[in-house]
């Protein structure tokens, strides 16, 4: 399974990369909003152009990274697409247009098809693109159709979409469970029929299984450590995480009080293996 960073933060991106565990970086508006507040708070002169070039460069030349188009209309989308691949894959060869799969707003506002269209434009065009803003395997089927490399089922905002439904307090990072919950007369609280975020992508592995489907899934809108265990477990290709998710997927008291009494029970006869004495002595 590949891991994603799911940020436009380099310094985040920079050290993740040195861990030597990640094989791309996903971006979206509102992480480069985020980025670009921070850069603003730091007083730094923006220029976007050179910091996403650094992006590029330090993800690494076989790690893609998805950079989103700004427009709702199937041609702008397509115009924005091919815009940012042109400027952008020259750095690292590693540039994959996000393109939201279905581009209608709440209000009811815009054409339900651009996405596909604009998705089918570009990987005609042979640029390649990741569909997101997927919430359904129905849109997943409908992107990779069109010809997407990647789909991203947004898996925590179904986990948070449900309980918003059923009135429960939440933290973002807190575990729902991958079987659903019920309500109180016991019946399965759902959303489009799906259980879980983890159901979503579980769904849409079957379905492109079942029809040998290339298109990899990456599952985003990650929310803990545990919810990257079941992406895997149910057959995400990739999952993109957050730094801080990231972060606490290597902990564990277990890990720590090992260390501790390993680190006590150190005897003088082993540490002398390590002292320079004994390296000398060794080399000599
Ligand atoms: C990644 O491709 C998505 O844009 C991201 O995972 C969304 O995460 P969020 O639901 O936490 O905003």
């Amino acid at each position: 399974m590949k891991l994603f960073l799911d940020t436009a933060n380099l310094q985040e991106i920079k050290e993740a990369v040195s861990w030597g565990i990640i094989d791309g970086v996903t971006t979206n508006p509102s992480l480069i909003k985020k980025a670009v507040l921070s850069l603003r708070e730091s007083d730094a002169e923006i220029d976007i152009e050179s910091y996403i070039k650094k992006i590029l460069a330090t993800a690494g030349r076989m790690n893609p990274v998805s950079l989103e188009v700004p427009g709702l209309k199937a041609d702008e989308m397509v115009e924005q697409g091919v815009l940012l691949y042109e400027k952008f894959d020259q750095v690292a060869g590693n540039v994959v247009i996000k393109i939201p799969v279905c581009t209608l707003t709440t209000k009811g506002e815009g054409n339900p098809f651009d996405g596909i269209l604009a998705v089918n434009k570009l990987s005609d065009e042979r640029i390649p693109v990741n569909a997101t803003l997927v919430f359904t395997p129905e849109q997943a089927l409908l992107a990779a159709k069109a010809g997407a490399e990647y789909v991203s089922p947004f898996a925590g905002r179904i986990d948070d979409s449900i309980r918003r439904r059923a009135g429960i307090d939440f933290e973002k990072t807190d575990y729902f469970p991958s079987n659903g919950i019920v309500d109180e007369s016991e019946n399965y609280l759902t959303d489009h029929g799906l259980f879980s975020g983890v159901d979503l992508v579980s769904r849409i592995a079957e379905v492109f299984v079942k029809y040998n489907i290339e298109c990899e899934i990456i599952a985003a809108s990650i929310r803990n450590p545990i919810h990257v265990r079941e992406m895997a477990e149910v057959g995400a290709h990739i999952a993109t995480i957050p730094y801080s998710v990231l972060k606490a997927m290597v902990l564990h008291p277990g890990t720590a009080e090992g260390i501790d009494s390993f680190t006590g029970d150190l005897v003088e006869e082993y540490l002398s293996l390590f002292s320079s004495d004994e390296k000398e002595c060794s080399e000599n």
